[in-house]
Parts: structure tokens; sequence; C-alpha cells
């Protein structure tokens, strides 16, 4: 399977060029603060990407979660904002978006992703229930464990399988899906969670047809289907280029169909239309009365549920430009080549490239180091070190404990560098391939992390963590040793 960057213009030279179709209007200046500064801001961060301040980011590869460049037509629609507490007519823009964009007719504003999973969890999840989904995403797993759930993941083998040319490696285990209905019982499960460009996993799509197979058993045993849609536009970019039934349909048509096979629909405007914001909407007029009377009660009244007015009106447009090609084929584009070059050099990574970001198979790159001594927050610490570049540990780190409190090992240790929309240029990316290629070859100076200060919720987040060694001042001194007084 091709995993080229797949730009629809051809260079004369033959290479592989994600040629982009925006041009830059307002600009941040950047700083690169040298590695004696960078060393002591992980210190003061506690080795978790999360603690850096961004005056000591080069390139800010956290995540894509609010960080997508926005366009144009989002800001000037701001200016526009009808600000009013009920009946906005910015709401109403955004409502009819919904609409056309996703097919429904019904939509429940919140304020991010999680706010959603909040709302779900209470309305359907309680003590005993179990939720088969492809993969978790660690703020749906917090909410469902928080409420006395349960979760089952159900992939395919070949999901596990980092180095791999599967291109659908985020499809649901149909046959283990139905064998666990029938072994669990329909009555304890509320709905089947389907994520769509499963993000843990590398940010890898389902296909179609998987959804398709995935809406017939929930028809068979009558459970509800809910699409996770933060990453939709990506994984309807990723099916138009992979699965052959698509590949000459538009993105409208390839989104509605993924949203007509669900009955309820949520996601993270951070992601989906580059704004801020979320939402729920579904066609089924009593799922909307089950869950309306919680946005008030945690939200905010049904026309804004705690997101700006102007966000919204932002929202709006965002929802409409994931039906442009040029806009949702960037990210993965620039992801696809990063991992492509990354890979030339013998760099481990994710393949085939996914969406969101490049992933780094940091078990492989750091495969000195146990799972007891984090590798991908090692990794991610040790190449914050090196380069300046920010990425996020999704590993053992982002694990949460057992009910018993027990350490979990994530099944991938993986370090992902986002790639939000529009937002890096080519000549960075080469830099992040750069440098990532000379830590690869100094892997063995990276040592092992241990907690310091462990939260009980969401841990990953606000962590603190401390080297086991003096490793990071040995990584530091060979930085000097070969780039002498480079920054
Ligand atoms: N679902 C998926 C698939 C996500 O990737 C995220 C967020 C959420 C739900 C929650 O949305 O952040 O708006 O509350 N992912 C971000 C990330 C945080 O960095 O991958 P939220």
């Amino acid at each position: 399977m091709s995993i080229e960057s797949s730009s629809p213009v051809k260079f004369y030279s033959g290479e592989d060029v994600p040629l982009e179709m925006h041009k830059v209007r307002i600009v941040q200046k950047l700083n690169l603060v040298p590695i004696e500064r960078r060393l002591d801001a992980l210190y003061e961060g506690g080795f978790n990407t999360f603690g850096l301040k961004t005056t000591d980011v080069y390139l800010d590869m956290l995540t894509d979660s609010g960080t997508n460049a926005m366009s144009d037509n989002q800001l000037a629609a701001m200016m526009k904002a009808d600000d009013a507490y009920a009946g906005s007519q910015s709401f109403m823009r955004l409502q009819k978006a919904v609409e056309d964009v996703l097919g429904k007719q019904y939509y429940l504003p919140v304020h991010q992703g999680r706010a959603a999973e909040n709302v779900l969890a209470h309305a359907y999840v309680r003590k005993g229930s179990l939720i088969p989904m492809n993969y978790h995403f660690t703020t749906a797993l917090a909410h469902i464990t928080e409420r006395g759930g349960q979760i089952a993941e159900l992939l395919y083998p070949e999901a596990y399988v980092l180095k791999s040319s599967h291109p659908f490696k985020g499809n649901m285990n149909i046959e283990l899906l139905e064998e666990y209905i029938n072994k669990t019982g329909k009555e304890n499960i509320p709905y089947i969670r389907m994520e769509a460009s499963t993000n843990l996993i590398g940010g890898q799509p389902f296909s179609i047809q998987n959804l398709r197979n995935v809406r017939a058993i929930a028809d068979k045993y009558g459970i509800r289907l809910v699409l996770d849609a933060s990453l939709l536009g990506e994984n309807a970019f990723l099916v138009k280029q992979r699965e052959e039934e698509f590949k000459n349909s538009s993105l409208g048509d390839i989104i509605k169909t993924m949203t007509g096979l669900a009955d309820l629909v949520y996601f993270s405007a951070r992601k989906l239309s580059s704004s801020r914001g979320g939402g729920i909407c579904t066609n089924n007029e009593s799922i909307y009365k089950e869950l309306e009377a919680l946005i008030p009660l945690y939200e905010g009244f049904l026309t804004y549920g705690g997101i700006s007015i102007r966000e919204i009106e932002a929202m709006a447009v965002g929802l409409y430009e994931t039906l442009d090609e040029t806009v949702i084929s960037q990210s993965p584009s620039f992801i696809a080549y990063l991992v492509n070059e990354a890979e030339k050099k013998g760099v481990p990574m994710v393949t085939p490239p996914g969406v969101l970001g490049a992933h780094v198979n940091a078990m492989e790159f750091c495969s000195h180091l146990p799972q007891t001594l984090y590798p991908a927050g090692s990794l991610a610490a040790a190449f914050f070190l090196i380069s300046g570049v920010r990425g996020m540990e999704r590993g053992s780190v982002s694990n949460q404990r057992d009910e018993y409190g027990n350490e979990t090992y994530a099944d991938m240790e993986l370090l992902r560098l986002a790639v939000p929309r529009r937002v890096f240029t080519l000549s960075q990316v080469k830099y992040v391939v750069d440098r990532l290629a000379w830590l690869y070859e100094n892997r063995e100076l990276i040592g092992g992390l241990k907690f310091i200060y462990e939260p009980p919720v969401l841990r990953f987040f606000m962590g603190k963590l401390a080297p086991v060694s003096d490793w990071p001042e040995k990584l530091l001194a060979k930085f000097r040793k070969d780039f002498g007084d480079s920054l």
C-alpha cells in the first residue's frame, strides 16, 4: 500500500513534496532557546511536556487540539457573532452547519469533547455498564470508569503491529464484538463506541465497510452506536485514499455516510473544525431528549453550551471547511512526509502514517528501557531536550491505574509529534526529521523516568517525573560535542 504524501501536484524532479495550498497571512515569532535552558525547563516542568511553557518551546507538536491554524473566513465570521444567552443567530448558523455537514438534525453544544463524554457517561453509564469500543481515548475512559463502567477494546491483532501496511488498523473486530455481546449480555451495554482515526494507536482510521458491520451488530442486538467524530475529517480523507468504493466520492458524502451509520455522534471541535467547542448530535429525538437536560446543568444554556459565541461562528465555518480536501489533506500529507523521511533514516515510526501526528515507536527506539521506566515519556523528554520540539507521551504514563491501584502498562509506547493543520512549514518538518535521526543514533544515552508526583486522575496532565540518573546531562554534553554552539 502506498504511503506517499499523496500531493495532487507532481514535481518534475520526481520528489514527493506535500505542496501547501494556502498562504500565510499572520505569523507568530518562535523561540529556539539554547539546550542548557531547555534542560532547566524540563526540570521545572517535571520531565512532563505538559509542564513546559511555550516560551521554551520551538515547535509545539503537543497536540492539534485547539492549535490548528484558523482560516481568514473563520476569523471574519467571529466578528459577526451575535452575543445572546438564548436564541443566538450564531447558534442557528452552527446548527445548520451541523445538519449540512454531519447530517444530524438535533445538536447539543458542549464546551469541548470530554464534556460530551461526561454527558454521555451521566446519561448512560452505571456501575457494571460495559462499553465495547475499537480503542479507548484517555478522557472517554476516565468518564466511563468514573461512573463505575468498564470498557473492552476490540481491535484486530494487526492494529497492534506498529510497522505495518494495513490501511485500516482502527477497525473494530466484528467477531470479537459479537462474542463479547453474547458473553456479557446486551442489557449491560448502553452503547458501542467507535472512534474515528483511533487516536492512541497512532491516528489510524477505520473503513466504512467496518462501520457498516458494526452497525449491523448494533441493530441485531438493539444497542446504540456512538461515533467519536473528533478526527472524522481525516478518517474520511483516508477512506477516500484507501477504500476502493469511495475513491471517487466527495469528503462530504464520505462524512455523511459515516455519521449516518451512528445513532449519536459527538466531537471535539478543537480538532474537527479547527475552533474551540464541541457537540453531540443525533437524528433520534428520544436520544436528544435523554441528553438535553444535562446541557444546562453542566455546560450552559442550549444555544451556547459553554462555548463563546465567537467560537460558535468559527466552528460553523470550520465545519464547512472539513469538506475541503486542501484543508483536510494538509496535516496527513505532512505527517506522511515526516514518517517516510524518518523511516529512511532508520527511525522506528508507526506505519502506515496516520492522522493528527507522526508517531515514534518508543519501545523500539528505547529498546534498552523497560516499560517500568516509561520509554515514551523518556523519549518525549529527550527529544524536547535536543530539539526544542514538544511532543506528547502516549504510552504508560498516559495509562491509568487499575481499580486496585496497580500500574497498567500501555499496549504501545509512542511519542506523538502532532502536526496541526496548516501550522508548520516543510523546513520545520525537515528539522524534526534531522533531530530525530540524531537522537536515534544516540539513543543509548536516553535513560528512564520515575514519578515524583502522581495525581489520581488523568495523571499524565499534571504528573511530575524525574530522571533516574544523570542521563539528561550526558545527552546535553553529546549534543554540544556534535553540534558545537548550534541552537
Ligand atoms: N476524543 C478524541 C478522539 C480525542 O482525540 C480527544 C482529544 C477527545 C475526544 C477529547 O476532546 O480535548 O476537546 O476535550 N484529544 C486531544 C489530543 C486532547 O491531544 O489528542 P477535548
